[in-house]
């Protein structure tokens, strides 16, 4: 089914870089509904886009009103879709691997149980969606790559390539003990393990090598953009916050954030929200401490829900208007985390700043207050920064560099 939607725009000159956009964050924030109103304006810009799913409750579908499945397939002008499909994915792109798992489970007398089923890791949608960006890159297929992600830190951990083969080998490896136990379980016995052979060794240094090049354009800032999606809503500010440190920890761009759902402000519907506009001020107000000087996108809180294509170009109206989404407003990484000796040091984009006075504040172990001047920004550390001890803070240029040492006791 090819949705007949638009008059496109001829190709722009400057589609010459294979852009990649990655929404993620909360469950429900609307990241499936930002991810497709997206993809349908940079096709009617003229843009080669594809939108990929790599949730595994899929419903970019849904949104679009037509029919997705495992197979890229071309639904408008310049506009292709996927859910990635894991057993499908199983059946080609991890073929070895699901036949080293069936000749395991052979061995271990479970014959009924599917390898495909078993072999379903978490995160594995997003690693098979990493393949296929290599793929897209390689064969120029398309000006822009869309993804909707599902929210789970493990998965988006993925994302940032520490060692993406030793990843899936601990996994693979946990997976084979489970097998085991339950050949125990249900056979009472234990029979000899077969070892991996060639093709199954190969495959696992394909992985590595592949997430290699991946991992160059996930990291080049100029093409890969993660955006954030948020609703003004206290709890899905706070797991937002979290988000965005892990991200830039990992050392992904971070460059804009989505905010979806404000309640209007027009005549018509203040009545219905007045009682809520107060609290939603608030919650504005901390997002702008928060996630600023990030790029932010706003949509309205809509009064049907975001289905189909009309509706999806209105969420689109609202949070691009007359901007082509690709543009990318990212030009530093805004929060960088490094080592130095044995100091760990956040590095915080604070364009504001003028040489004025800088204090922090702990509000809590990991909750850490900037003020810059005028200016507040209240951040989260990461884990390995709720037990240290920030010794220093300065502005060099644009950036405030806080230096922490790790120490037994916590406290500023
Ligand atoms: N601005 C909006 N106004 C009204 N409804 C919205 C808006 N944005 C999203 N929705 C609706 O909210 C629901 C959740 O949106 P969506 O599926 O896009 O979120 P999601 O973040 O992808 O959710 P999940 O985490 O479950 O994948 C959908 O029914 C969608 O139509
Ligand atoms: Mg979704």
């Amino acid at each position: 089914m090819v949705l007949a939607i638009f008059e496109i725009s001829p190709r722009p000159w400057y589609a010459d870089k294979m852009r990649v956009i990655i929404y993620t964050g909360k469950g429900g924030v609307g990241k499936t509904s930002i991810a497709a109103a997206t993809a349908l304006r940079t096709a009617k810009l003229g843009h080669r886009t594809i939108v990929m799913s790599t949730d595994s409750a899929h419903s970019l579908g849904d949104s679009l009103e037509v029919p997705l499945s495992g197979d890229i397939q071309n639904i408008a002008p310049n506009l292709d879709a996927i859910e990635i499909d894991v057993l499908k994915e199983m059946e080609t792109r991890w073929k070895e691997i699901e036949e080293y798992l069936s000749s395991f489970m052979r061995s271990q007398g479970l014959e009924g149980i599917t390898a495909k089923e078993m072999a379903i890791l978490p995160g594995m949608e997003l690693m098979s969606a990493l393949f296929y960006i290599w793929d897209f890159d390689r064969n120029d297929s398309y000006d822009v790559v869309i993804m909707d992600t599902a929210p789970t830190a493990e998965t988006l951990r993925l994302l940032s390539f520490p060692d993406v083969s030793q990843w899936y080998m601990d996994r693979l490896s946990k997976l084979l003990k489970r097998i085991l136990k339950l050949a125990r379980f249900a056979m009472g016995r234990m029979s000899d393990i077969p070892l991996p052979d060639a093709d199954f060794v190969d495959s696992m240094e394909m992985i590595g090598d592949r997430m290699m090049n991946v991992r160059e354009i996930l990291q080049d800032m100029e093409r890969t953009s993660i955006r954030l999606v948020i609703n003004p809503e206290k709890m899905v500010i706070n797991e937002t916050k979290r988000t965005y440190t892990y991200m830039s920890l990992y050392g992904l761009n971070v460059e804009a954030l989505m905010v979806n759902r404000i309640l209007p402000q027009d005549d018509a519907s203040m009545c219905y929200f007045q009682e809520k506009m107060p609290e939603q001020e608030g919650y504005m107000k901390t997002i702008t401490e928060c996630f600023y000087p990030l790029k932010f996108y706003y949509s309205n809180q809509m009064p049907t829900e975001m289905l189909g294509v009309e509706r999806l170009e209105v969420l689109a109206d609202m949070l691009f208007a007359d901007e082509d989404p690709i543009t990318n407003h990212s030009k530093e990484k805004p929060m960088e985390f490094k080592q130095e000796g044995d100091m760990d040091v956040m590095s915080l984009r604070l364009p504001f700043s003028q040489k004025s006075d800088v204090q922090l504040f702990r509000k809590s172990k990991e909750n850490l207050i900037v003020q810059v001047g005028s200016h507040k920004r209240n951040i989260t550390l990461p884990l390995t920064l709720t037990h240290s001890k920030v010794v220093s803070a300065e502005l060099e240029g644009e950036r405030l560099l806080i230096r922490f040492k790790r120490t037994e006791d916590n406290g500023i």
